[in-house]
């Protein structure tokens, strides 16, 4: 008899109890009433007198280790099912409070800047990030080894010195303008890269957006009246704006487009370097050559470019003093632009 309790001892205490249903197997083998343990109690009464009060004992430590074993396990199973039960009700679907995307304010200004001139007839172009020389370079009249080239630090693709990744959206112009017979009348936006090292004022990716009219006798008026529309809108009816000569090899003649400065209105600060004026961008008439290297007929055809930085139009407009808070996802500085 003894041997036989030892044995179910050691049977219900190797028992493993894994799941619901291992539980339900160990309850009715060990607990219940036709269980083993309840067959040992019926075997007491053959039990000599003298051994009964021991072995019966000995039956009830038994009868009880089977019973805690049992509950201890009902409590850790029916915990875990309850902990199943939560995770199957969560609805993925379901939005959580608070939770409405906003735009990035490089993507507001972008689009805005693209509404504002499609009003006046540009439809949108697109060109490749990596860009060969003929597109960034040559074609723009940026002759190989001319100085020019330095004023565009570039990132070349593998020791290839015809690939590089394209250092302003100009290249877009080309690709247009080889694919197109004008009237050409085009926005082009993109991401551009320099080899530049990050401040609060220059970043080595950054975004401009290029425009251009290629037309029969379309002047340097046409282009200042596209570009006085777009600060107006922009920046609204107080703006000032100003052409100042510059050097472009796409364009002759060129300008920079200088806007009076928003933060102290024209009168002097910090931003404006006291100028009272901070500049948006370059612009000019599209160099002969330029139209010529595109198959298109510089006597018959003139037109005028443009290109602006929007990191430069975003700052302008939202006071923004750092290049480096747009690609640095501080929650705080995105959530400012969320109910604009
Ligand atoms: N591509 C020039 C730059 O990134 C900007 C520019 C100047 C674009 C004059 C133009 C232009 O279209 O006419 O510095």
């Amino acid at each position: 008899m003894q041997e036989k309790i030892l044995h179910l001892k050691s049977e219900i205490e190797a028992f493993e109890i894994i799941n619901a249903e291992k539980l339900e197997l160990f309850k009715n083998e060990f607990t219940t009433r036709k269980s083993k343990v309840a067959l040992l109690f019926d075997e007491l009464k053959n039990v000599p007198n003298d051994q009964k009060r021991s072995i019966g004992q000995e039956l009830n430590h038994l009868k009880q280790l089977a019973q805690t074993k049992y509950e201890e396990n009902l409590a850790i199973i029916e915990q875990k099912s309850e902990s199943d039960k939560s995770i199957n009700e969560i609805d993925l679907s379901l939005p959580l409070p608070n939770s409405n995307g906003a735009r990035h304010p490089l993507t507001m200004v972008r689009e805005r800047m693209i509404e504002i001139f499609s009003r006046l007839g540009f439809a949108l172009g697109e060109g490749p990030e990596i860009e060969d020389d003929w597109h960034n370079f040559t074609a723009l009249n940026f002759p190989p080894n001319h100085p020019a080239r330095e004023m565009q630090d570039t990132f070349f693709i593998e020791r290839n010195p015809d690939i590089a990744l394209r250092t302003h959206t100009s290249s877009i112009q080309i690709r247009v303008m080889e694919s197109n017979k004008p009237p050409i009348k085009a926005l082009a936006p993109g991401r551009v890269f320099r080899n530049e090292a990050i401040s609060a004022r220059a970043h080595c990716v950054f975004h401009q957006l290029e425009g251009f009219y290629i037309d029969e006798n379309v002047s340097f008026l046409d282009l200042k009246n596209a570009l006085y529309h777009f600060v107006k809108e922009m920046f609204g009816q107080d703006i000032n704006i100003r052409f100042r000569p510059s050097f472009f090899p796409f364009t002759e003649p060129s300008a920079e487009i200088d806007i009076s400065c928003l933060i102290c209105k024209g009168k002097g600060c910090n931003v404006c370097k006291h100028s009272g004026w901070v500049e948006i961008g370059g612009a000019g008439m599209i160099d002969p050559q330029v139209l010529e290297n595109c198959s298109i007929d510089s006597k018959k055809y003139t037109g005028y470019a443009f290109g602006m930085g929007i990191e430069r139009i975003a700052m302008l407009k939202y006071q923004i003093k750092d290049l480096r808070l747009f690609t640095e996802n501080d929650l705080r500085f995105l959530k400012q632009f969320d109910s604009l």
